[in-house]
């Protein structure tokens, strides 16, 4: 049996063997080609891009954003630091060209929330926020964890029981692991996030745990679950800066309850060290109300951020564009902001704006962003770059 495929083996090789030519060359193929006499010039074939459409056109298929020989960050360097937010999508162009020329700090808008972090109990997902860190630290940007506690995006299981001790073990593994896993890599934490309600206000004895949230972790462990989160964080990270964050945070009513919230907390050793005024103002918003909340904040000696800040039009429509006096108006209110960021310079830390351009905004029907869809910058972009010219080209430079 084997001698005999053996020989129709032979016989087939001395077949392929005359029908290539005896050999003349290795080639196998039965058409042999000939050999060119000059070797072809290779035509290079470009790559394809993202950028590039289907048609093989080099025309840029999105947005793309052009450098505009100015950033945010370089006017603010002896002031504070300028932020924005992060998401998987600033990895990539244009989101990343605009973010690196513009920003030196980023806050994670969703990738570092209770439930991104612990999707399932004792199931930690570092990977998104791992190529976050990546991508700051390779561009020398600063990095804010935000957020720990919070009544949202929180997840079924986080505090959501009635045993106060396994609540506390929750809260206690969840920082634990999120805030010890990034040690020395992020600069400060937003620990507490929106813990006080709205238009509460502070008693007569000062007694603001009556004025604190429904959440889930008030219900399962008490107004202690405050202090116990920062301490927690504090034992993962000694070096972050601890913040209690919020909203609505130039309303006198919940500023005095925050004030007296940190005052107490700092009194019994807590380690607080900032407080993170949102910022989610309209064009209507009051600068005095602004300013009276920073000096209050400050003067209890901790840093104070504006964290999230954008500013809806009031008067703006989803379905049209803004039109230029909306824009203007718009960019007065930045303007006017930043020159009062700029005189508390010694007690701010950072501006964080909460978002980029108005369509990926989460109030992108108020067009709240400096930049426009297509990645140019608005009137408010000009009006924060040189708050006292622009208020001076627009006849606001006494107020
Ligand atoms: C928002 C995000 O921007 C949205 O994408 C998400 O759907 C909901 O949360 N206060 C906060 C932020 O502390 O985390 C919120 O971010 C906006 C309000």
């Amino acid at each position: 049996m084997k001698s005999r495929s053996f020989l129709l083996l032979l016989i087939i090789s001395l077949f392929v063997f005359m029908l290539s030519g005896c050999g003349a060359d290795n080639q196998t193929s039965v058409t042999p080609t000939p050999e060119p006499s000059t070797p072809p010039t290779p035509t290079p074939t470009p790559e394809p891009s993202p950028e590039t459409s289907d048609s093989g056109s080099n025309k840029p298929k999105g947005p793309v954003y052009e450098p505009i020989g100015s950033s945010l960050a370089e006017a603010y360097a002896d002031y504070f630091l300028i932020g924005t937010i992060y998401t998987p999508n600033t990895l990539v162009d244009p989101e990343r060209s605009l973010v690196i020329e513009q920003f030196n700090c980023i806050t994670p808008e969703n990738i570092m929330k209770p439930e991104s972090m612990q999707p399932s109990e004792g199931y930690f997902a570092f990977t998104l926020p791992d190529a976050m860190l990546k991508f700051a630290e390779e561009n020398n940007i600063k990095v804010i964890g935000h957020t720990l506690v919070w009544h949202q995006q929180s997840g079924r299981f986080l505090g959501q029981t009635s045993d106060r001790e396994k609540a506390i073990e929750q809260l206690r593994n969840h920082i634990t692991n999120v805030v010890g896993n990034y040690k020395g890599r992020i600069m400060a934490w937003d620990v507490v996030n929106e813990a006080v309600k709205d238009g509460a206000p502070l008693p007569a004895d000062g007694d603001w745990t009556k004025c604190l949230r429904e959440t889930q972790w008030l219900r399962s462990i008490g107004p202690d679950y405050i202090e116990m989160a920062f301490r927690f964080a504090h034992e993962a990270d000694p070096d972050a800066k601890l913040y209690y964050n919020d909203y609505n945070m130039n309303d006198e009513v919940k500023a005095k309850v925050v004030h007296a919230m940190v005052k107490d907390l700092r009194a019994k050793g807590v380690p607080i060290h900032g407080i993170g005024m949102q910022g989610h103002y309209d064009t209507n918003v009051s600068i005095e109300s602004v300013e009276k909340s920073i000096k209050m904040f400050s003067e209890l000696g901790v840093e104070v951020s504006i964290t999230e800040l954008d500013i809806s039009v009031n008067d703006a429509s989803v379905s049209k564009s803004l039109t230029e006096e909306q824009e203007v108006r718009q960019a007065i209110v930045y303007a006017k902001l930043f020159k009062l960021f700029k005189q508390y310079k010694d007690n701010i830390v950072r501006v964080t704006f909460w978002g980029t351009i108005d369509s990926k905004s989460w109030r992108r029907d108020k067009f709240p962003c400096l930049f426009r869809n297509d990645y140019t910058p608005k009137e408010a972009y000009y009006a924060i770059l040189d708050p006292e010219k622009y208020l001076a080209e627009h006849g606001v430079a006494e107020e």
